[in-house]
């Protein structure tokens, strides 16, 4: 604590209340002791000025466009990582050497596979059921199939639930998108990459040959690492809150998916695509602009906008490129996506409107085009930013359980309901 206090002047008391510096970006003020001191309690609703941990994993810089894992630059994690690697690295707080690159990426191979019984547990959905709450459901029951890794107070097994969960997310995904079009369960294959292994447990069936496409493989490696973690986002603060409580960390995780489902966060990149379908062509585009700025109309321009991104989300800039590469392998010159998407973009970035309120792309503009262009369909597209999520809902989860000052997440509110009232027996009330 270096930074000189702040002081609260409120009616006659006057208090002192510690700043604390953070490694880079604002200091925060220290509220622990404010109600004690003041009998008041500070109101921020969708915390847009408090921070509720402190956290060594992820840095953004809203203003000026930077996301760091662990201080590494997204850009050169993208250009250079793989995501294994990434895992690692937001797991670990370090760059794993080539032996404990090896080490890790083997313990993750070979917990690839779901119990059998697990399999079966699928069948209880209806085939028509979304794929994101089958995932809910079926991440939730990893608890009741591994009970040798659900102490929480034992390292040893918090390792263990997190290589499972890197490890079975996507062959749980990739059963859930099975299953919805009907299709038998491919197997892992474990002499196959992390991504090109899921590509293939998507997309093979047992009677055809599947061949791999390295630049594919690639692209959408690189789309994981994108969505690796992003700090205290909603998600990842319903991880935290689940798992303040001392929940398991399958449970924690599964309520973090069921955080990310909303539109307005995981939500978006199904919501963006069905927006660039519903607009369709380019002169279409003032009508959409002209109703995301009309503040009677509850439209949004999907895919724009970040809570804290005040610039362009760095995110996107790399999804932009990746989304090109993809197009391009796969022959497709001119796809009606794309030009609405790209039109759309120059016309919103040069509208004062959204210059005036800082609405960038994000990450979710360009992503439904690419992960359309590799197969996926709408509805998978959130399943895919929870698969790569969950390596920094684990790595956060973790840094909490580790953390001296976690207690019960357990929010206050300014209560607006009646005083008190006597109860009216029925026959009485009006
Ligand atoms: N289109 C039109 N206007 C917008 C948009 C948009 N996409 N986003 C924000 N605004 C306006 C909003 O109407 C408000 O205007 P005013 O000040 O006149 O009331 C102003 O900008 C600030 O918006 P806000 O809702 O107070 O900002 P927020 O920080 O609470 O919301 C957001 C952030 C991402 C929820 C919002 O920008 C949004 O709904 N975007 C569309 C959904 C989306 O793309 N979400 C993905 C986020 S990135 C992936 C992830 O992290 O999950």
């Amino acid at each position: 604590m270096t930074a000189k206090p702040a002081h609260l002047n409120f009616g006659e008391t006057n208090v002192e209340l510690p700043v604390i510096d953070a490694a880079i970006g604002p200091s925060v003020v220290d509220i622990g002791k404010l109600y004690a001191k003041t009998g008041l309690f500070t109101y921020d609703p969708g915390f847009t000025s408090t921070a509720a941990c402190e956290s060594a994993i992820t840095y953004i810089d809203g203003d000026q466009g930077v996301l760091l894992y662990r201080g590494y630059p997204i850009e050169q994690l993208a250009e250079h990582g793989d995501f294994l690697e990434t895992c690692y690295l937001l797991l670990n707080g370090k760059l794993p050497t080539v032996a404990e690159k090896e080490d890790f990426v083997g313990r993750v191979t070979h917990h690839t596979m779901i119990h059998e019984q697990m399999s079966r547990f699928f069948q209880g959905f209806r085939r028509d059921a979304h794929p994101m709450a089958v995932m809910v459901g079926c991440v939730g029951a990893l608890s009741a199939f591994y009970h040798d890794s659900l102490d929480i107070e034992d390292p040893y097994q918090r390792m263990v639930a997190s290589i499972r969960m890197i490890a079975k997310m996507p062959t749980i995904a990739a059963h859930a998108y099975k299953y919805t079009i009907g299709q038998p369960f491919i197997y892992p294959t474990n002499s196959l990459d992390y991504t090109t292994n899921f590509l293939k447990m998507c997309f093979a069936v047992p009677c055809e040959e599947y061949k791999p496409n390295p630049v594919l493989s690639r692209a959408l490696d690189r789309i994981f690492i994108l969505h690796a973690d992003h700090e205290q986002n909603a998600s990842t603060s319903t991880v935290r809150l689940a798992g303040s409580s001392g929940a398991n960390p399958f449970a924690c995780i599964a309520a973090g998916i069921a955080c990310l489902w909303g539109p307005a966060h995981g939500g978006a990149n199904e919501a963006a695509l069905k927006m660039l379908e519903e607009i369709g062509t380019v002169d279409r585009i003032p009508h959409f602009i002209a109703k995301a700025k009309d503040k009677n109309d509850p439209f949004r321009l999907m895919g724009f906008g970040h809570r804290v991104y005040k610039n362009y989300d760095p995110r996107a800039k790399i999804m932009q490129k990746t989304c090109h590469e993809v197009l391009k392998e796969l022959g497709i010159k001119d796809d009606p996506l794309l030009d609405v998407a790209m039109e759309l973009e120059r016309i919103a970035l040069s509208d004062p409107y959204f210059i005036e309120k800082k609405l960038y792309p994000n990450i979710d503009f360009y992503s439904g085009i690419t992960l359309k262009a590799l197969g996926f369909p709408t509805s998978m597209f959130t399943v895919l930013f929870a698969l790569a999520r969950t390596v920094g809902w684990i790595a956060q989860w973790a840094e909490m359980i580790q953390d001296p000052a976690q207690k019960i997440g357990r929010p206050r509110q300014i209560y607006t309901g009646p005083t008190q009232r006597d109860y009216v027996p029925i026959t009485a009330r009006r």
